[in-house]
């Protein structure tokens, strides 16, 4: 029945070791544990590691800063990660760092690999250099003028005006951004990895149009697509160019053999790194890391996020096959991480912090059933909604689930002792049946990474049992002796079904799951413990008294969560503050302070009503900045947004960004209002008379 066992040595992208870990980091991390955890409870052997990625520029500039050797820097970033990785349950087996006598090893034995191949190439290269710090600079610590549009300040490779790209050597009056000095450009020996050799271009081509060894394809289809337009596939004479891997000294990183003075590029030794946290794993396990990593049964997963695809498809196949090494079977990408749909910014409030998620007390199981419930195999950017957070956990993870132990629980403690009634599957048994076909799309679901399919096809399920258990009435049954045969097999065909729901949660709630387990005795529940195979019972015969497994998200930790105050549904935009809530008239205030309120003309460009709000419109204004601003505003009683749009109205451009439950509010729109601002017919929104422009001050 079971499949044979597998070996899996399975990655998450290596963090920068120059900060903690944001909420992409864990929601990587949560992703890839689910699988691993599926995987392990299935019998397969996996070794599931990651490391921090800690060399390169930046991590030498920001080290330096605070006045600590590079070496420093990354072992206190390092010693942070614990609490994450525990406190979300993630199930790494080694976590490494790249900055280690393991990666060296490899790094060099690599390149000479590809040395040997006759894939490096030295070429002299021309880059700014700062006289004043001693180093060559790299692009982004290179600013000047945009050569398209003048804008200053702009950085070397691109400009956030008007968005053309360039070369760092075309910048007008370049600056370092590191003295401030002009750079000069001086010239020096780069080495190159040849990728743009026939060997190279003919292994990637058929390396990522490949299938695993079970027949899937190793990258996802949109992936593909991007890789072979990369590679130059189907367009005319497209084809990789080839890869400067290295740097010249000062830099932090490994050295290059036989090349004094140069050291690998950091993206040359960062995945190198998966190889090398392997590596110190088997060292603790005491396996042979060569013959595991040799092995053609090994199976080789990574994931990653779409950010670093061109590296993970391209440079890191290329890198393994010339170094000597077997490549990888898959490379799974995700999209990113959005807030209430806006992209994570920390300055406007929306950034997430996982650790301080973890220290106001959210349950981390809470986030990894909320991950898995909107995770599918595509690369889709997932959206996190206190909203739907709270919906999903209360109404369906608690609701649904949790609530079948509670109710039935009660019953077979209180009137049968806690023993469950004796109920052998029976494979005749139509319930039966669609249970173990559940279970196998369950399986399915989970190993083609489709975790919210899984978490469907269990809600789902649940519903069932929650639908049986009210139709039964147990309540009813418990008044009447003679029912007492049947109230057991209603609650202990209840609780058994909650067993096996347990089991194909325990990937995503593995701490509840061991609670359940404890609560069956029936500890360490594996995939072959789901009991409804043919002629095979539930493990489960008993139980233990009920404690709650799990408590409800209070949506109120939302406020405490966002890093700015978060406001429910308060009008952020209606009438100025002050106008209904103080009890006499405001104090006088200098022209000074009131200088100090920027206010200006703006046009909205749109408006609509905000979904789930019976106070808010979404109003989108161009205040004459080149970029557009949402504001939210409680004005919806008064006005049907399709009359606005086009009016100007008068903004408060400097008020401080507000995250709200619908999003981040840039401002506020004036409006005038009777005293009692809570009567939602009095509101005027004030305008400007015809002429004046989105972007005028007013004053
Ligand atoms: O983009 C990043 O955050 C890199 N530190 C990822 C490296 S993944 C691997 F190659 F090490
Ligand atoms: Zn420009």
């Amino acid at each position: 029945m079971t499949a044979p066992a597998r070996t899996l040595f399975v990655t998450t992208a290596l963090p920068y070791a120059n900060g903690p870990f944001h909420i992409g980091h864990i929601m990587e991390y949560i992703q890839a544990d689910i699988w691993v955890r599926f995987q392990r409870m299935r019998g397969h052997t996996v070794h599931f590691v990651g490391a921090d990625d800690a060399h390169g520029a930046p991590i030498m500039i920001a080290a330096e800063k605070e006045g600590l050797s590079p070496h420093d820097f990354v072992a206190r970033i390092a010693a942070g990660r614990k609490a994450y990785l525990d406190g979300f349950h993630l199930s790494f087996d080694h976590w490494h760092s790249t900055d280690s006598p393991e990666n060296t090893e490899l790094s060099q034995s690599i390149y000479r690999s590809l040395e040997a191949h006759g894939l490096i190439d030295v070429r002299r290269v021309e880059q700014f250099f700062d006289p004043v710090k001693g180093m060559f600079l790299p692009d982004r610590y290179i600013k000047g003028e945009c050569p398209s549009c003048g804008a200053k300040d702009q950085y070397g490779d691109s400009c956030e005006v008007c968005g053309s790209v360039y070369l760092p050597t075309e910048l007008k009056n370049p600056y370092s951004a590191l003295s401030g000095a002009q750079p000069e450009l001086r010239s020096s020996d780069h080495y190159f990895f040849r990728l743009s050799d026939p060997r190279c271009q003919a292994f990637l081509r058929e390396w990522t149009a490949g299938t695993d060894r079970h027949g899937e394809p190793r990258l996802q289809p949109e992936v593909l697509a991007k890789a072979q337009e990369w590679l130059g596939i189907g367009t005319e004479g497209g084809s990789l160019a080839d890869w400067d891997i290295s740097r010249d000294a000062p830099y932090f990183g490994i050295e290059i053999p036989d090349a004094p003075g140069k050291y690998f590029y950091v993206w040359l030794d960062a995945p190198i790194g998966y190889l090398a946290s392997l590596k110190a794993h088997c060292a603790k396990l005491g396996i042979d890391f060569h013959a595991l990593l040799a092995d053609p049964s090994t199976e080789q997963v990574h994931f990653i996020g779409k950010d670093i695809i061109y590296f993970h498809v391209l440079f890191w196949p290329a890198t393994l096959k010339f170094g000597g090494h077997k490549t990888p079977d898959r490379v799974n990408v995700h999209g990113f991480i959005t807030v209430s749909g806006e992209k994570m910014s920390k300055s406007r409030g929306t950034g997430i912090s996982p650790l301080r998620y973890l220290e106001i007390g959210m349950n981390p199981e809470w986030l990894r059933y909320y991950i898995a419930a909107k995770l599918n195999a595509r690369v889709e950017d997932v959206d996190f909604n206190p909203d739907d957070f709270v919906a999903r956990v209360n109404s369906d993870l608690i609701g649904k689930y949790v609530n079948i132990a509670s109710r039935a629980a009660n019953f077979v403690n209180r009137h049968f002792d806690g023993k469950l009634a004796t109920l052998a599957a029976d494979p005749a048994d139509p319930h039966t049946a669609r249970v173990a076909e559940l279970e196998a799309a369950v399986a399915a679901a989970y190993e083609g990474r489709e975790f919210g399919r899984a978490i469907r096809l269990v809600m789902g399920y649940a519903d069932e049992v929650n639908q049986y258990f009210d139709a039964n009435r147990p309540w009813e049954l418990a008044k009447d002796p003679a029912q007492r045969e049947a109230l057991h097999e209603v609650c202990s065909r209840c609780l058994l079904a909650f067993h096996r729901m347990t089991i194909l949660l325990k990937p995503i709630l593995p701490v509840t799951a061991a609670r359940v387990e404890t609560f069956f005795g029936t500890p360490q529940l594996r995939w072959d413990d789901l009991g409804v195979r043919p002629g095979t019972a539930s493990p489960a015969h008993a139980i233990g008294r009920y404690e709650h497994l799990m408590t409800r998200v209070d949506p109120k930790s939302f406020d405490e969560l966002f890093e700015l105050p978060a406001t429910a549904d308060a009008p952020a935009a209606a009438a100025p503050a002050g106008a209904a809530e103080s009890a006499g008239a405001p104090a006088p205030v200098s022209i000074e302070d009131f200088a100090r309120i920027d206010l200006r003309i703006a046009r909205i460009v749109a408006a609509e009503a905000v979904e789930g709000s019976d106070k808010l419109l979404r109003l989108t204004l161009d205040a004459g900045e080149g970029r557009l601003r949402n504001v939210f505003s409680g004005i919806k009683a008064a006005y049907d947004p399709a009359r606005l749009v086009g009016r100007l109205a008068v903004l408060v451009a400097n008020l401080a960004p507000r995250k709200m439950k619908f999003g981040v509010s840039e401002g506020m729109v004036l409006s005038a209002s009777a005293d009692d601002a809570g009567s939602p017919s009095g509101l005027y929104l004030l305008d400007a008379d015809e002429g004046a422009q989105p972007g005028m001050k007013v004053s």
